[in-house]
């Protein structure tokens, strides 16, 4: 089947580097893109065009950290540094999915904003509940979200007779979660160790057997926030610096993605670079749980790979290109407080880390890249007035720093029509 969609196609196939072709071509076949082209040739005359005139066609968005069950808690309850932020409202707010009904009523809402909101790849935490857990998935998969889903594994230091779970229980529901999601095609199973305070050694030794054992890949937090991070070396007193506690239990590797990494140094900065971790910046949550502001440019400088996530319900936008924004006014924050001694990342630079970058840990290439399976976003953005005309790429710019409440005219996702605006 032969998908051929028309508008003005910007991509992102390097970062800071943005590739239009005004009224040109995105052709897939059977969903995977062949190209962009800026006429339609020959071997096309008579095949059908989704003419979207003057609306810009754009990578979609690739979500690398949240926490699905924090939805119902979304900007809320800020007030708090992040361990007492944990107990106080996300634990408790995560303890209703024991309920598969609230679940699913919850799961089912968040799908559906997910996809109007141009988000067609996640790397997403759920709870620590199975049941609810195989729901979230069930929700995504028939929504036409791609990509991966965890059962949080927490043994340790959750809220006890609210959120918590035995070390045996956590491996065997964690088996019995592994075995009930395989037939499942678009969203696949990740390893979730909550963060190491939640984790005993045997449970963290456990599942680092089990990434190795069944390939699977790694998520969780990392170098947050101090009295995290004081935490995590009481605990490890073996261990140098944090990082080193995934190490250890083989959760550190190229399919191993941590959140926040707002205080990783230089050394532990190396070693997410040696080990091709994918670093997840989250800018609205750091600030709104003042944990720090991430050294991002520097990242990016130093050959780490950085993505972005929105961390709802820490972070307060679900929208990327709002969280796309975040990120440039944090780089922003960041120089400032670096006595103006580093750049900050500009728009082009937030937009390859809001969409190709994230899509690099799906195994994807840059922008719209021959290959690559069609997700795309197609934007209408002329309500705003202006002052003149205004190229694809001013466009763009202006769609991340005022996203406009209905701009979203399609989603495609995996190389399927997913939404259309009603
Ligand atoms: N560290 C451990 N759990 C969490 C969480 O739910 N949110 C954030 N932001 N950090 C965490
Ligand atoms: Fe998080």
């Amino acid at each position: 089947m032969t998908t051929i969609l028309k508008g003005n196609i910007v991509s992102a196939p390097a970062c800071g580097r943005l590739d239009v072709t005004e009224h040109g071509y995105l052709i897939a076949e059977n969903g995977v893109i062949t190209g962009v082209y800026p006429v339609l040739s020959e071997q096309y005359a008579g095949a059908s065009v989704e003419d979207y005139g003057d609306c810009l066609i754009v990578q979609s968005f690739a979500d690398l950290h949240l926490h699905a069950p924090q939805y119902p808690m979304l900007g809320m309850g800020m007030d708090l540094p992040l361990l007492d932020w944990l107990n106080a409202y996300a634990f408790p707010t995560e303890a209703r999915f024991a309920e598969p009904d609230y679940a699913r009523t919850v799961y089912r809402q968040l799908a559906g904003e997910l996809v109007s909101c141009g988000t067609t790849r996640v790397c997403m935490f759920s709870s620590l509940h199975t049941d609810a857990t195989l729901i979230l998935m069930d929700e995504l998969e028939k929504a036409g979200i791609t990509g991966y889903v965890g059962k949080v594994n927490m043994d340790r230091n959750g809220a006890p007779g609210v959120l918590e779970e035995t070390t045996e229980e956590s491996m065997r529901e964690t088996l019995r979660w592994l075995d009930a999601c395989q037939d499942l095609r678009h969203i696949k199973p990740i390893l979730t160790p909550r963060f190491t305070p939640s984790c005993t050694n045997e449970l963290m030794a456990f599942l680092g057997k089990l990434a190795a054992e069944r390939d699977l890949p790694v998520q969780s937090h990392l170098s947050e926030n101090g009295a995290e991070m004081d935490w995590v070396r009481q605990l490890h007193p073996d261990c140098r610096q944090y990082w080193e506690t995934y190490k250890k239990y083989g959760l550190w590797n190229d399919r191993t993605v941590m959140a926040h990494c707002v205080w990783s140094d230089e050394r532990e900065r190396q070693a997410m670079k040696d080990a091709g971790v994918t670093v997840v910046h989250c800018a609205d949550s750091n600030q709104n749980l003042c944990s720090g502001v991430a050294p991002v440019r520097r990242m990016l400088d130093e050959g780490v790979k950085v993505a972005l996530g929105s961390d709802i319900a820490g972070g307060d936008h679900l929208d990327l290109f709002d969280v796309t924004a975040a990120a440039v006014r944090a780089s922003k924050a960041r120089r400032m407080m670096d006595d103006w001694n580093t750049p900050f990342l500009t728009v082009a630079e937030g937009w390859y880390l809001a969409t190709s970058a994230g899509a690099a840990f799906f195994g994807e290439q840059p922008g719209f890249a021959a290959g690559n399976s069609l997700h795309a976003i197609v934007l209408a953005d002329d309500t705003l007035p202006q002052s003149r005309t205004l190229t694809p790429a001013e466009r763009l710019e202006r769609a991340v720093y005022r996203r406009q409440e209905g701009a979203v005219q399609a989603v495609w996702s995996a190389g399927r029509k997913i939404y259309a605006k009603p």
